[in-house]
């Protein structure tokens, strides 16, 4: 199959793009660069020993879009573009809602104009919100205490997809939730490379591990958990990767929503202390207050994707811990630095 990956140099796109190789499919990248380095094509590329091509456009760009879908005529789509940032998501409302309504919008418009069945679309955990029940279950309901544009992006594009689905029944749309994204591959060639100040957990340990910030800031210790500290499902994204591989297998018309998670919670707490395993040295780390919006736990029952894809994960914590140590390590800078 030859798939079109928009957002595809970023950081689950590109690891993606290898996972698809590997599984014998053609890969087309597309990505305005926003969020991600033209570098981060070229290490995908020398992995896999293959030429990607690669189109630097706004996905909200109609006619750019178009004129890429008619060069390339992918007989499928994934839709990774977007930014992903949850505090400039409410600092910037409308450039979030701009960006992420509109490229999903294009995107679909184009799909139906070139005839292009098979779409794949990057949802989050987030669209959960205040979770009804833990492990989340897809029938879980959604859409309750989302606190960001952010998480109602996402929330928003998955109700158009399905509102899109009863029109188009042609169309097969798999929404992939994805619950936390964590790791590298293993050579350390590609990983998470956030710009600035990392948002998340796992790039932020990576970096006090390295060196390059002082200390880890722990957002509260009294929620009610294990420790105190949030517990969260993190997932490996070699992992990940490889269910996008099994959602483009298992493609079918309609709209079909999975959870992609460990079914596993860690707290954060644990995940310093997996990550100190990894570094070989201690981790500084300060308790703080709550970041506003936290909630204590998500975490999912993975067992639809397991069923229905024949998918699961293959790696633990610490094989995440691992290779994002292993891609701080060679890449202190990310990719900037080359
Ligand atoms: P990323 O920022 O590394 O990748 C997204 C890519 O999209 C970037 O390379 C960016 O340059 C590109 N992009 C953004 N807007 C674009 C546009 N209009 N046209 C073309 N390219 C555009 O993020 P990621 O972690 O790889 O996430 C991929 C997708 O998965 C995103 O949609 C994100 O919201 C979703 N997701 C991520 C996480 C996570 O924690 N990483 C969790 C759940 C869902
Ligand atoms: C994990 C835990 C924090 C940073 C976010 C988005 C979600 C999805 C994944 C895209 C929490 C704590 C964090 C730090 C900390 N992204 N923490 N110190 O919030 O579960 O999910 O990323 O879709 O939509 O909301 O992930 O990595 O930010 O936080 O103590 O410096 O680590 O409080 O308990 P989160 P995270």
């Amino acid at each position: 199959m030859k798939v079109l990956l928009t957002g595809g140099a970023g950081y689950i796109g590109t690891h993606t793009a290898i996972a698809l190789h590997d599984q014998g499919h053609q890969v087309v990248i597309v990505d305005n660069l926003a969020n991600a380095s033209q570098e981060a094509v070229k290490r995908a590329e020398q992995i896999t020993g293959t030429s990607m091509p690669f189109y630097e456009i706004d996905v909200c760009q109609i006619d750019a879009l178009r004129r890429v879908m008619e060069a390339t005529k992918p007989d499928a789509i994934i839709h990774f573009a977007g930014l992903k940032a949850v505090g400039e998501s409410v600092a910037q409302p409308l450039r979030y809602y701009d960006n992420n309504l509109n490229s999903a919008l294009s995107l679909v418009k184009v799909m139906l104009e070139c005839d292009v069945q098979h779409l794949v679309f990057s949802s989050s955990a987030t669209v959960y919100g205040d979770p009804e029940r833990l492990p989340l279950t897809e029938d879980c309901r959604i859409g309750v205490g989302i606190t960001n544009p952010y998480g109602w992006t996402k929330y928003m594009i998955e109700q158009m997809l399905r509102d899109i689905s009863l029109a188009e029944p042609q169309l097969a749309i798999t929404i992939l939730r994805y619950f936390n994204p964590v790791g590298a591959h293993p050579s350390g060639l590609i990983g998470e490379d956030p710009l600035g100040i990392p948002n998340n957990l796992m790039p932020f340990v990576a970096q006090v591990a390295g060196g390059r910030r002082p200390e880890v800031q722990v957002f509260g210790n009294d929620f009610d958990t294990v420790d105190g500290t949030g517990v969260r499902d993190y997932i490996h994204v070699s992992d990940l990767a490889a269910g996008h591989v099994a959602a483009l297998d298992h493609s079918q018309p309609g709209v079909s929503t999975y959870n992609l998670g460990s079914g596993r919670g860690t707290s954060v707490l644990e995940l310093i202390a997996a990550f100190e395993q990894a570094c070989g040295h201690t981790i500084p780390y300060r308790i703080v207050g709550r970041r506003a919006g936290d909630i204590d736990s998500s975490y999912c029952d993975p067992e639809l994707a397991r069923r229905l894809l024949g998918w699961k994960t293959e790696h633990t914590i610490e094989d995440a811990c691992r290779d994002s140590w292993h891609w701080q390590r060679l890449n202190p800078m990310g990719y900037i630095s080359q």
